[in-house]
């Protein structure tokens, strides 16, 4: 691990792919429940399907599509080592279809899931009940309205899902992590779309050294998400090397590999 220079490559986050905009039109907005429409869109009309919202989209409307991009996608290995998960209480913000929350699971005592898309909860309460685990708790919840007492975890942690803009936390959401995590406990904030803002907020950043590559589970899917989610140059070496597997630098977005961290020292 080393401190770094900012990666100035696309984060997905903030970008939206053209196959994924074409995807959905104003009827998708429809999946969208009421607490988190008041929360995407201001106004009383849908907002165009082709801007940042696709992301939402796909998180409200087809899960498994979300869940197949990134089941492959590693985070980083250092990056989870670093993390002080053994017998802790965890919450992971954001927590999606479960990529990090699986990982907090297995060393950590309690994972606290929160997460306020319904369909992807469901995916990943279909998850945890297939693997039978016992220390996970899915709940919904927004970054800045958490549904968990006071100091209550040793660690706050969220991958790809927690940033500056409000909808996705802001300053709000980022008190709502000083009042959940106790005093001697850590913010983790994985794989940000805006590394700037945190380091503004006091955050150390580090990036990860090593290449990483995306392993689809199969050529079907590493066809079609490359489709979507990526560009021509992506679905020509799927189909020219007959394998599922995608380096980082081909898709031309920063690897999974660099984190903010916070000490929360305040009582
Ligand atoms: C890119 S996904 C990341 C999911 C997961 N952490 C992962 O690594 O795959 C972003 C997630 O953040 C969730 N999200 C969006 N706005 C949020 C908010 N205000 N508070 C908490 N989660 C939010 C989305 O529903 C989505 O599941």
């Amino acid at each position: 691990m080393q401190a770094a220079v900012i990666d100035p490559q696309w984060r997905p986050g903030l970008t939206v792919p053209a196959g994924l905009a074409r995807r959905y039109g104003l009827e998708h907005f429809q999946a969208i429940e009421p607490a988190a429409r008041a929360r995407l869109l201001p106004g009383p009309e849908p907002a165009d399907p082709s801007g940042p919202l696709a992301w939402d989209l796909l998180y409200w409307n087809e899960p498994e599509l979300y869940d197949r991009l990134t089941e492959g996608e590693p985070l980083h290995p250092d990056l989870l080592a670093r993390l002080p998960l053994e017998g802790a209480s965890v919450v992971d913000v954001g927590a999606g279809t479960g990529r990090l929350t699986m990982l907090c699971a297995a060393r950590a005592a309690r994972v606290y899931a929160i997460e306020p898309a319904t369909p992807m909860r469901a995916l990943l309460q279909q998850k945890i009940n297939g693997r039978r685990l016992a220390n996970v708790e899915v709940a919904a919840g927004f970054s800045d309205a958490l549904p968990l007492p006071d100091a209550s975890v040793e660690l706050a942690v969220s991958a790809s899902a927690f940033g500056a803009d409000p909808r996705r936390g802001g300053e709000a959401g980022l008190a709502e992590l000083f009042r959940v995590v106790r005093p001697g406990g850590h913010i983790a904030i994985l794989w940000p779309d805006d590394p700037q803002w945190f380091i503004a907020h006091g955050f150390r950043y580090q990036v990860c050294e090593g290449a990483l590559e995306v392993r689809f589970r199969d050529l079907d899917t590493a066809l079609a998400c490359a489709e979507i989610f990526y560009s021509d140059v992506v679905v020509s070496h799927v189909q020219q090397s007959h394998r599922p597997i995608v380096p980082f630098e081909l898709l031309g977005i920063n690897p999974p590999r660099d984190a903010c961290w916070l000490d929360v020292t305040k009582p």
